[in-house]
């Protein structure tokens, strides 16, 4: 209706709009060039921006942007993510069946990365769309997950830099 009456082509600010036909602002463009630098580097990065601002829009982008080849881009929404359902969904994503207590699924992911790594040479990207519906518990759980990235690759010789990440 109001589409001819613009004539527009299509209905603006829907969830499906093409990746390809996305405007293609500076800050997007911004924004994607410093997501994939920390997919590069195996960071951590925190998206933040007003209500449909584009956010997960960018994400989207993002997904569509990284090789295949090189990234494995598993992506999590759930206002009530518990860590338990954070490994259950990171295992399904990966086509395993999670084991059922938490200690034991955060392992199996642990050993279901190193093999990617290991054997198809891929890098894991973990996006938390609505992350600021994460309870304490939760957050505490991701600073877990990146403690024991850093200590897992822990050299000894690299000592400055772990401890200037710390
Ligand atoms: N670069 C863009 N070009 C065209 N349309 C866009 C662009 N970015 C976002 N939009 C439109 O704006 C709408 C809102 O964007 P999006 O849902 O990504 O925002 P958000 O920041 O994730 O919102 P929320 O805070 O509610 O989660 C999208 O449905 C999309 O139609
Ligand atoms: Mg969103």
């Amino acid at each position: 209706m109001f589409e001819s009456f613009y004539d527009l082509e299509r209905t603006p600010f829907s969830r499906d709009i093409p990746t390809d036909q996305l405007y293609q602002s500076h800050m997007l463009e911004e924004t994607l060039g410093r997501l994939e630098y920390t997919a590069q580097r195996q960071m951590f990065a925190v998206l933040t921006g007003d209500c449909g601002t584009g956010k997960t829009t960018t994400i989207r982008k993002l997904k569509e942007t990284l090789d295949t080849s090189r990234f494995m881009v598993m992506y999590l929404a759930d206002s009530k993510l518990t860590p338990r359902h954070f490994y259950k969904g990171l295992l399904e994503q990966l086509g395993c069946e999670a084991k059922f207590y938490r200690g034991d699924a955060k392992r199996q992911l642990h050993k279901e990365i190193e093999l990617m790594q290991g054997i198809h040479h891929l890098q894991p990207v973990v996006i938390v769309d609505e992350a600021h519906l994460l309870d304490k518990e939760m957050l505490e759980e991701v600073r877990f997950l990146l403690n024991f990235k850093m200590d897992a690759q822990f050299n000894p010789g690299r000592t400055k830099r772990t401890l200037g990440t710390a």
